[in-house]
């Protein structure tokens, strides 16, 4: 077992989106698409970044991957803000390292080329490969995710692939490349059902027996317990329940953790029993102005100091921690 170290961690990650102005000579407004983040991620584990549209998971992983700007907090991949790395070898370099893994696999490989152009052009260009020793590889990446025979698949276009199969090429992609951090995006709900527990446990395999840091953001809290050792549940850009994925899916201490759990569709539950209803179905947009917890318009338990100001963090157990006004 490799000894366990921080790759990413981000401080009081703040992002703020400019608005359409309404009116030409109007103040300048802002939507806060996360406000206040704070995380580690470990090699040889996964981050679980759950909740429902909107509530700025890919915002997190486009401000690791630098596509959106920070407006306050930083970013440190190995120590080093990655602010400060701003061209050159070390950015390109940060941008091998640090993957994402986008939903729709499909559209992340060139239609146009085969299975072997996509994986043999990171190994010529980062690793000098050709020849036999390339082939090798090709051969060792294919059967590493799972897809055989591997010279069979090589010859193959993306669209002669199953959706699983793709993600799967995908992921050998990021291998090739010699990714550290694998940001997934929703990287399952595109595919069928059947095939999504394959994917994940694909990318368990490689987290543990690759020592790869992986991001999992996902609407679906029930697939974070699959894959991910520790979760953070953001509402409308804040952390509201964060830690150990265990103690947070089996001991949900923030009502909106518990509305999501009690919304994961329980095969054993009968038609005649009462869904669970939100009080709003629309998660609201937030800006630099407002005050008060993000959930309190939605919440059963909401008084009037949860409108007033953010609860403090509250730590219930070791590694399990929340931000909600029945523990201030
Ligand atoms: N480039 C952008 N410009 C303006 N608003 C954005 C931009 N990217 C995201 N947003 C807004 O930020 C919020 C969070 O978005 P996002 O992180 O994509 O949510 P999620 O991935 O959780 O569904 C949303 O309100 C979205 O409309
Ligand atoms: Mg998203």
């Amino acid at each position: 077992m490799q000894e366990r170290h921080v790759t990413m961690e981000a401080r009081n990650l703040t992002i703020d989106f400019a608005k359409k102005k309404s009116s030409l000579f109007g103040p300048k407004e802002y939507l806060r698409a996360l406000n206040g983040v704070d995380f580690k991620m470990y090699n040889n584990h996964c981050l679980a970044v759950v909740g429902e549209s909107g509530c700025g998971k890919s915002t997190t992983a486009r401000a690791i991957t630098k596509i959106n700007n920070v407006s306050d907090g930083e970013i440190l991949y190995r120590g080093r803000n990655i602010s400060e790395i701003k061209a050159g070898d070390e950015l390109t370099k940060y941008r091998n390292d640090v993957q994402m893994v986008f939903q729709d696999p499909f559209g992340s490989l060139n239609p146009l080329h085969t299975i072997r152009y996509h994986l043999t052009r990171p190994l010529k260009i980062y690793y000098g490969l050709s020849g036999g020793e390339l082939e090798d590889k090709l051969e060792q990446l294919l059967l590493q995710v799972g897809l055989n025979p591997p010279k069979e698949v090589l010859k193959k276009f993306p669209h002669q692939l199953s959706g699983g199969q793709r993600q799967r090429v995908f992921l050998a992609k990021t291998l090739a490349i010699g990714a550290d951090v694998i940001l997934a995006d929703e990287p399952t709900s595109m595919l069928d059902v059947s095939i999504r527990i394959g994917v994940l446990n694909l990318m368990n395999q490689m987290k543990h027996e690759m020592n790869k840091s992986f991001m999992y953001i996902t609407h679906d809290i029930a697939t974070a317990r699959y894959f991910a050792e520790e979760t953070m549940v953001l509402y409308c850009g804040h952390m509201v329940e964060w830690g150990d994925t265990e103690a947070i899916t089996q001991n949900p201490q923030h009502p909106y953790t518990k509305l999501l759990l009690a919304a994961v569709p329980d095969p054993s539950r009968s038609i005649h029993e009462k869904l669970p209803t939100h009080r709003s179905m629309e998660t609201p947009m937030w800006s630099p102005q407002m005050k008060g917890c993000p959930y309190a318009a939605r919440c059963p338990h909401a008084k009037p100091s949860c409108t007033e100001y953010l609860p403090e963090v509250k730590e219930i157990a070791p590694n399990h921690y929340t931000r909600c006004h029945l523990f201030n």
